[in-house]
């Protein structure tokens, strides 16, 4: 699929008004996407695992409008108006217009709840605009005179849900999920993300990820910002090339579940990502003493019990804690007796791998 395709015919069919809702994951990668070029392409290919508890539900009502000059919308996150989300939600129609050429056509009421709680630290831009972007295919879909096949469904919106957050385009579909274009995966697109096509070994089956929130507040530099100052970054070139080689060794520990190997390039990749930031131009730490708390005792518990407890980290301080279903237990009275006091009020979500998006109505 190109990025031409993506661009409609003429709509045949006529709606006034109408809602549509739907539910998307979050995602937390295990080789990171760090840098794009113009539209969002990413500078390297990165992989996800879909998660199961976090994740956003979207409602868009449609309204028709007699004047087509702009676009109207309005904005509601847990019932409460957010005029601030317009202007980024506007950005995001700028770009996508061309592909859904219908947008200036109604007003949109965009209702929005995340199932995380709101100001968690966790980022809920992927789910958010994944959930968006299947609303809108969703309408695309019901004004088309041809019959849309789901594959290009799920594909366009996550072409389109790219176009709003980059990690978005890995949000729709589970469980492990490529995004950008990679040797040894020949469907992997820099367009959208595309399920992972190899064997996956039993035990990365319901793997779980205990997201420990070390930190709540505003990150101190977006990941739009962090993202750009790779551009020019002395170390750059060489976190691509080492982002291809890790994704290329997890095709190996995802058949064998070598889990060494995987926590091995997992926790590498964290660190290489933070590493990126440190040594950016103006250079920044996103990381708190806690998150650095945690990591040391996560080593340690490892290293006395030989469990296969990890982290990985996202753009942020809070700490993913990725763990097997057969070593489940043990991990939990790890984490409750060791890890929670490190979480700002104690807190922390359980989540684990999970699957697609889902439509509610
Ligand atoms: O989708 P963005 O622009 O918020 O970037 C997300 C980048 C990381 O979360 C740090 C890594 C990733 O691949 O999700």
């Amino acid at each position: 699929m190109k990025e031409k395709d993506f661009i409609p015919k003429t709509y045949s069919k006529t709606l006034n008004s109408g809602n549509v809702t739907w539910s998307s994951p979050s995602n937390i990668a295990l080789v990171k996407y760090w840098g794009k070029k113009e539209d969002q392409i990413p500078t390297n290919p990165s992989i996800s695992f879909t998660l199961d508890t976090c994740k956003t539900t979207t409602k868009l009502s449609y309204l028709e409008k007699v004047n087509s000059d702009d676009f109207s919308l309005e904005v509601f996150l847990e019932g409460e108006k957010k005029d601030d989300f317009k202007p980024k939600i506007f950005t995001f129609f700028k770009r996508i217009e061309k592909y859904l050429p219908f947008l200036k056509n109604y007003h949109f009421k965009i209702e929005t709840t995340n199932s995380f709680p709101h100001s968690s630290g966790i980022a809920s831009s992927a789910s958010g605009m994944s959930a968006l972007a299947l609303c809108l295919m969703s309408l695309e879909r019901s004004l088309s005179k041809i019959k849309l096949s789901d594959e290009y469904f799920m594909q366009k919106a996550s072409f389109l849900a790219r176009l709003g957050s980059g990690s978005a385009s890995r949000s729709l579909e589970g469980d492990l999920i490529v995004w950008g274009e990679h040797a040894e995966i020949l469907n992997s697109s820099n367009l959208f993300g595309v399920k992972y096509p190899f064997k996956v070994h039993e035990i990365f089956k319901n793997y779980h990820d205990t997201i420990l929130l070390v930190d709540k507040g505003e990150k101190q530099v977006s990941s739009t910002v962090g993202h750009n100052l790779m551009n020019n970054h002395p170390f750059a070139n060489l976190r691509f090339v080492q982002a291809h080689d890790n994704l290329s060794k997890l095709i190996k520990v995802f058949k064998t579940g070598n889990l060494n190997e995987f926590i091995a390039i997992v926790e590498s990749e964290a660190l290489s990502l933070h590493a990126m930031m440190m040594t950016s131009m103006p250079y920044f730490i996103l990381m708190k003493p806690n998150t650095l708390e945690i990591i040391n005792k996560i080593w340690s518990f490892r290293k006395e019990t030989g469990l296969h407890v990890c982290f990985t980290l996202d753009a942020g301080a809070n700490v993913h804690v990725l763990y097997p279903e057969n070593e489940a237990k043990k991990t939990i009275k790890f984490i409750n007796s060791e890890l929670v006091a490190y979480c700002q009020n104690g807190h922390y979500i359980c989540d684990r791998i999970g699957f697609v998006a889902k439509k509610i109505n």
